[in-house]
């Protein structure tokens, strides 16, 4: 295991904690702000006004088709889990950090499409390639830089939220699925995921924590990734033996264990800090039981991408011609379909998920917590 020794110093644990902070009674269930971390499945525009290149295409419709009914920057026809998440709790749709002249009174979506939990220098030493430098620890930078901002100049900042509201927050992570996507891509197989990438990626993610709770968070939500073996993307790209419905079953083993190890760490974390809150949102989970009763939730196409290349590539997938403008297959229905362009979700999707983990609390861990 030299190897993982090597690695751990290289991959985890850069982050050094900074002062401690201030501790403020918390009503469950209500949070004045959201401050969200992680890649597209969160984004609602960074990677697009960074302009990015492989996210301009979030500039253009189809994208945001169904909400808000033109393009804003999200991977999706419309909707995100974070979008729903914060209508639920009667917040602002989370602004992107990188549009300077948004209102921040609500909370900061920090979250980079194509971004890793992993630092790039980590992937490099394993040879694999991210799209982008803007991984988690840059965003949790760029967390502490706005939240010095406020304090240093409390009452005279427009549209940023309290100082009390940073204690108060929900911290959102939702990291780490196009690390193993852009490992795959380099050639790992599901078994180097599961025995060496998944236990650094959510040591990745505890040390963001770590940084979080030394700056005065109290509250946490952490996502699951998806079964990312049911993504036409992977489909479309690798062979492997299929489960039931269809989907790559080594591909999502692995992605299942990802969740395993977030479960262990939200325990750990408990006990750390029995007097706050570490919610799990089982995506993986709320995915597989709503795809197993795809026709009951009206999902009929449960592995087609609603937008991409058209009838000739399977699953309606290319990954030379992705799901753009002039795409040359759109489908009529959204509502019809799990994946929007091969990769993300459609709105109608991110809704049935909100539903069975925050609105049922059947895939939510820590739920009499959050749902009050
Ligand atoms: C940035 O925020 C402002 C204020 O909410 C909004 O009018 C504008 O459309 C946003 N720009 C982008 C590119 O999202
Ligand atoms: C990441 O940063 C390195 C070093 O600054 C740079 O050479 C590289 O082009 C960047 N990669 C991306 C995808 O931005
Ligand atoms: C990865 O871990 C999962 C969960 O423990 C297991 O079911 C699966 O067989 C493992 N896959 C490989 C290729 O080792
Ligand atoms: C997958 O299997 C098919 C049929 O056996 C083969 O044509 C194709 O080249 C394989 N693809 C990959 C990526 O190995
Ligand atoms: C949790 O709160 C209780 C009651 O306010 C307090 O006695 C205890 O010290 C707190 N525990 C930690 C770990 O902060
Ligand atoms: C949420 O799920 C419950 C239980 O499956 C169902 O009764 C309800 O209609 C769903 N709500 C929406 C908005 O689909």
């Amino acid at each position: 295991m030299q190897i993982a020794g090597t690695l751990i110093s290289l991959c985890a644990f850069l982050f050094l904690a900074f002062i401690n902070a201030a501790e403020s009674a918390q009503i469950m269930g209500a949070y004045p702000a959201l401050f969200i971390f992680g890649d597209s499945l969160s984004d609602t525009g960074n990677a697009a006004l960074e302009a990015l290149p492989y996210a301009m295409k979030t500039t253009h419709l189809p994208y945001g088709e169904t909400f808000p009914g033109w393009p804003s920057g999200r991977f999706s026809d419309g909707h995100l889990l974070v979008d729903l998440l914060a209508t639920h709790f009667d917040l602002p749709l989370p602004n992107p950090f990188l549009n300077a002249s948004a209102d921040f009174v609500g909370g900061v979506n920090f979250a980079v499409a194509g971004s890793t939990a992993l630092n790039p220098s980590c992937l490099t030493s394993l040879k694999v390639k991210s799209l982008t430098n803007l991984s988690l620890d840059v965003q949790i930078s760029w967390h502490l830089k706005f939240k010095a901002e406020v304090e240093s100049s409390i009452g005279l900042l427009k549209g940023s939220p309290t100082e009390a509201a940073f204690a108060e927050a929900l911290y959102v992570i939702e990291s780490g699925g196009n690390d193993y996507v852009y490992a795959y891509s380099a050639g790992y197989t599901p078994s180097f995921i599961n025995f060496t990438l998944i236990p650094l990626v959510v040591q990745k993610i505890q040390s963001a924590v770590n940084t979080l709770i030394s700056n005065g968070a109290r509250n946490f939500l952490f996502v699951t990734i998806t079964p990312l073996g049911c993504l036409p993307a992977l489909l479309s790209r690798y062979n492997g033996t299929k489960d039931s419905i269809g989907c790559l079953e080594e591909y999502n083993q692995a992605s299942f264990l990802h969740g395993a190890h977030l479960q262990t760490m939200v325990e750990t974390l408990r006990i750390s800090y029995p007097n706050d809150t570490f919610l799990l949102m089982d995506f993986y989970g709320a995915y597989k039981y709503v795809q197993n009763h795809n026709e009951e939730f009206g999902f009929v196409k449960s592995l087609e991408a609603c937008c991409g290349a058209g009838d000739d590539y399977p699953y309606n997938y290319n990954a030379d011609d992705e799901c753009n403008e002039n795409s040359a297959s759109l489908c009529s229905d959204p509502t019809a379909y799990i994946s929007w362009d091969g990769v993300h979700f459609t709105d109608a999707f991110h809704v049935q998920i909100f539903n069975q983990t925050f609105i049922t609390g059947s895939f939510l861990d820590g739920a009499h917590k959050a749902l009050s």
